[in-house]
């Protein structure tokens, strides 16, 4: 009997959510954010197919793609260290310090563009550009086709994921194959996600709270959409600009890549994703608590 009350009870629980959907905190939250969909969209012109997502893998943790045969993708964006690597700058060809935090891989596909100044406008994109920077993986796209041309195991790889090309091992088919893996580690049915779909009853009261507070006080303007974030760009220091060790004035964002006056410091909204794992924040890496970065993002962006 007791049994029999506790699935009920579940069960009653389980059809009661929907009833709660009229909860205007989830209705407001679902106008601004939307689940991480469990069938992942085909990127552009990139059929993704099971060859291409495995050849992909291969690349993604090969360091013979960069010149010391040391630096691979996975350096960067460690899939065991949530897609991050934990460090304020990578260290890059040569031991050189680059410039900007590297963002996690997580739910890299759904970013509007990539990158903190968001010049690559895909994925496949965005992998020929640290392949190549003499700061990162300082290798060349020729170099990359003749290393892999002369790895039959690659051949066949890139054989089977492109079929049908008479010369598949080019660096624009590297690029789509890092790409289509790039599709895979993603993070839906999160309890955010079950709450979007209207499991009202999945977030603690707590959480609720603060994602009252998070819709309040203005922070969806900028962080919203499926990943929380990464649609679009915006002056860091709206509000007030903060400190140079968090805001260092040589990186000036966007305007490197528009060359426009009002890109100065304007820079992606991060995705807030699984945020708790992805330390250090900041495109400058040197804040490494989430409440002072909550904080800060609070004086610089937002009004009290
Ligand atoms: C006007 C747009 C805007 C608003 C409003 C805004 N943010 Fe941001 N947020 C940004 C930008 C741009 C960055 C990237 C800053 C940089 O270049 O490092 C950022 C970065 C962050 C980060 C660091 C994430 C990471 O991975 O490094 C957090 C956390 C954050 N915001 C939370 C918030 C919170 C909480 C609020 C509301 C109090 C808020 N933001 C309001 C635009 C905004």
């Amino acid at each position: 009997m007791k049994r029999l009350l506790a699935s009920l009870t579940v069960v009653l629980t389980a059809t009661a959510a929907p009833a709660l959907a009229q909860d205007s905190l989830l209705e407001d939250a679902q106008s601004y954010f939307e689940a991480i969909p469990t069938v992942v969209p085909a990127p552009k012109d990139n059929a993704i197919i099971h060859d291409k997502v495995h050849l992909g893998k291969m690349l993604y943790f090969d360091p013979r793609l960069s010149s010391s045969h040391l630096l691979s993708c996975n350096t960067r964006h460690n899939v065991d260290l949530s897609g991050a690597n934990g460090l304020s700058t990578s260290v890059g060809h040569g031991w050189q310090k680059e410039p900007r935090n590297a963002p996690t891989v997580l739910n890299a596909l759904f970013k509007v563009a990539q990158f903190w100044d968001g010049h690559a406008e895909d994925l496949k994109t965005q992998a020929k550009g640290p392949i190549q920077a003499g700061v990162e993986m300082n290798s060349k796209p020729e170099r990359v086709v003749k290393v892999l041309k002369s790895m039959p195991t690659y051949v066949d790889a890139f054989a089977a994921a492109f079929p049908g090309e008479e010369d598949p091992v080019t660096f624009d088919n590297v690029a789509k194959a890092i790409e289509a893996f790039e599709t895979t580690p993603i993070t839906p049915s999160a309890r955010f996600d079950q709450y979007l779909e209207g499991n009202a009853n999945v977030l603690t009261d707590h959480e609720k709270k603060g994602l009252q507070i998070f819709m309040d006080k203005g922070c969806v303007a900028c962080h919203n959409g499926v990943n929380i974030g990464g649609n679009d760009y915006y002056p860091f220091g709206v509000v007030e600009q903060l400190g140079a060790n968090i805001l260092p004035r040589n990186d000036k964002g966007r305007f490197a890549v528009t060359d426009t006056a009002t890109d100065q410091y304007v820079f992606r909204a991060p995705p807030l994703r699984n945020l708790v794992l992805t330390a250090p924040y900041f495109h400058s890496g040197n804040v490494w608590n989430l409440k002072q970065a909550m904080s800060l993002m609070g004086t610089a962006q937002a009004k009290n």
